[in-house]
């Protein structure tokens, strides 16, 4: 599926790219302008952010794979990261795991039939000290329990 900046997104990035002697640094501001504009990162977003900032398709695809944040495919409508890294984990990332998998139906990296839900385990989001913790979209929801993962994917369910 081809893909183009929005005149927007290019204008937006034009004005991160004066902040710098060089297009580059812009790379990930443009991949989430890119993402927010497609829903995900594909090779065609690749190519024309690579275009833009005057960069290899292999550089781009390398911060893409580098960050969580890119989705290489389309995700669902909530986006839900759960951290299973040490603090994490030592304060029952594992069950919290568990828990969204049962209840979604869901393992990694896939998406439930409505296209509502998808699921990613993910390594340190940087709250270990209000672990554990999940993402969903670019929300951080911390010190949770198993009552309060519950209400969180309720309050999701419900909020469609
Ligand atoms: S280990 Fe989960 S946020 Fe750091």
């Amino acid at each position: 599926m081809e893909f183009k900046f929005s005149q927007e997104n290019l204008n937006q990035i034009e004005e991160e790219v004066k902040k710098y002697p060089v297009k580059k640094p812009v790379v990930m501001f443009a991949l989430y302008a890119a993402q927010e504009q497609n829903g995900f990162i594909s090779n065609e977003v690749i190519d024309d952010v690579a275009s833009v900032l005057q960069m290899t398709e292999e550089e781009v695809l390398g911060v893409v794979t580098f960050y969580t944040m890119y989705h290489q495919k389309e995700m669902g409508k909530f986006h839900i990261q759960v951290c299973t890294n040490l603090s994490c984990m030592l304060r029952g990332g594992y069950d919290i795991w568990k828990q969204v998998k049962d209840r979604l139906g869901i393992d990694n990296w896939q998406v439930t039939d409505d296209k509502i839900f998808s699921l990613e385990e993910v390594e340190c989001m940087g709250n270990c000290g209000t672990a554990p913790m999940i993402a969903v979209n670019e929300d951080y929801y911390e010190n949770l329990t198993k009552e309060k993962v519950e209400e969180i994917l309720l309050s999701l369910k419900k909020s469609n």
